[in-house]
């Protein structure tokens, strides 16, 4: 089966700075695929090239297995939504969403109807004759969507399309355009440095760092099973212990880290290596005293934050702040300054034994240029 998109080795420097370093990925004909990374790791970077706004200095980029490496951006069948969604003030609603179809000298019977078609998609077909200054920024960022679907390309890019609107905004046209992105059908990619909207839209996320990819997966694993210390402090709230490989054989490791001992199955580590223990707070178990769990610990509850949904207790535990997240209100027995007991399952703990890919890249070169 070809890809939707193939990128394969792609690179591109801004002087000295590798904006976007030798990645390679896939993305499928009709998926949701999310990009996300903190700022400056790539993401708009990794777009442009997607839309033949930059060239890169080396790989290839194939779309349907075809290579449009070096095919101007008008020739791609991509459209771009951008975070700054730059409509065309002097023009109507109308005329913004029409403009695609025109510059493609689309007849006129067509361009009336694909226009109204596509307003009633993103429900602006009320303010067809406005212009772009008497609409709301949620729905200029519509009337942006509605010109970027308007000429039916197979892929979309959106570029942090709602970075400028409040959170209830937000959440409300994440749903729409998961609803445009069922209905339609055609591949979505969507960059955004919030990681809480990657996780309610993408099929797939892929998390970028210094123009690297540290991880490429379904949007679930990336948040249950991150690859590398980066990702599971980027993706979600964790609790992360760095500990030292103290004896491996038998198929059994001993880790030492501040917290005590821990014994794990499998994994083939060196001694003395350096490793992190990962998991969520959901899966902190805490207790006025001696909770559950293959591991607990004495703590101290240094902050409650609660949102009557959920609450989230942070517990010192000798220097190591741990998180804990629990349904509904505080629990009245666990106040802040109360001495508590924390535990964790051993299934729940993740073993990761590597900082960040460019990290490790990073000693890589270090090593190789001493
Ligand atoms: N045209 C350019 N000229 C020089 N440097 C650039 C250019 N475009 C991007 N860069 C640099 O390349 C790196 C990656 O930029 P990019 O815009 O892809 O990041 P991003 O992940 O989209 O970040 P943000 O979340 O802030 O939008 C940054 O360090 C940026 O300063
Ligand atoms: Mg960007």
């Amino acid at each position: 089966m070809t890809h939707a998109v193939e990128v394969d080795g792609v690179s591109k420097k801004f002087g000295s700075l590798a904006a976007v370093n030798n990645v390679s990925f896939n993305i499928e004909s009709g998926e949701f695929f999310c990009l996300i990374g903190p700022s400056g790791s790539g993401k708009t970077t990794t777009l442009r090239l997607l839309a033949g706004l930059v060239q890169p200095d080396s790989g290839r980029i194939l779309i349907h297995g075809d290579d449009y490496t070096h095919v101007p951006t008008f020739k791609r069948p991509i459209s771009m939504v951008f975070q700054t969604w730059a409509l065309f003030p002097h023009l109507t609603v109308f005329d913004n969403v029409a403009f695609g179809l025109r510059m493609r000298n689309a007849p006129r019977q067509t361009i009336q109807e694909e226009v109204r078609k596509t307003l009633e998609l993103v429900r602006m077909s009320e303010y067809a004759n406005r212009k772009p200054r008497e609409l709301s920024g949620g729905q200029q960022q519509r009337v942006g969507i509605a010109r970027a679907l308007v000429v039916r390309p197979d892929i979309i890019l959106l570029d942090e399309p709602l970075g400028n609107l409040d959170f209830k905004l937000q959440l409300q046209l994440q749903e729409e355009l998961s609803q445009m992105h069922r209905q339609l059908r055609i591949t979505f990619v969507y960059v955004t440095h919030d990681q809480r909207q990657a996780m309610a839209l993408g099929e797939r996320v892929c998390v970028m760092n210094n123009g690297n990819i540290e991880q490429l997966d379904e949007t679930a694993k990336v948040y249950s099973k991150p690859s590398n210390v980066f990702v599971a402090r980027f993706v979600g709230e964790s609790n992360i212990v760095e500990g030292s490989v103290k004896s491996s054989g038998g198929g059994k490791n001993t880790v030492e880290t501040v917290l005590g001992s821990f014994v794990f199955d499998g994994g083939s580590f060196q001694r003395e290596q350096r490793v992190w223990l990962f998991w969520r707070p959901e899966n902190t178990l805490i207790a006025s005293e001696s909770a559950s769990g293959d591991y607990a610990f004495e703590g101290v509850v240094s902050a409650i934050e609660t949102s009557g949904q959920v609450t989230q207790y942070v517990v010192d535990v000798g220097g190591i702040p741990i998180r804990a997240v629990k349904t509904g209100l505080p629990d009245p027995e666990i106040g802040e300054k109360a001495k508590v007991s924390v535990g964790v399952k051993r299934d729940q703990i993740l073993l990761l034994d590597t900082p960040s890919v460019s990290e490790t890249g990073q000693v890589e070169r270090a090593v190789l240029g001493a």
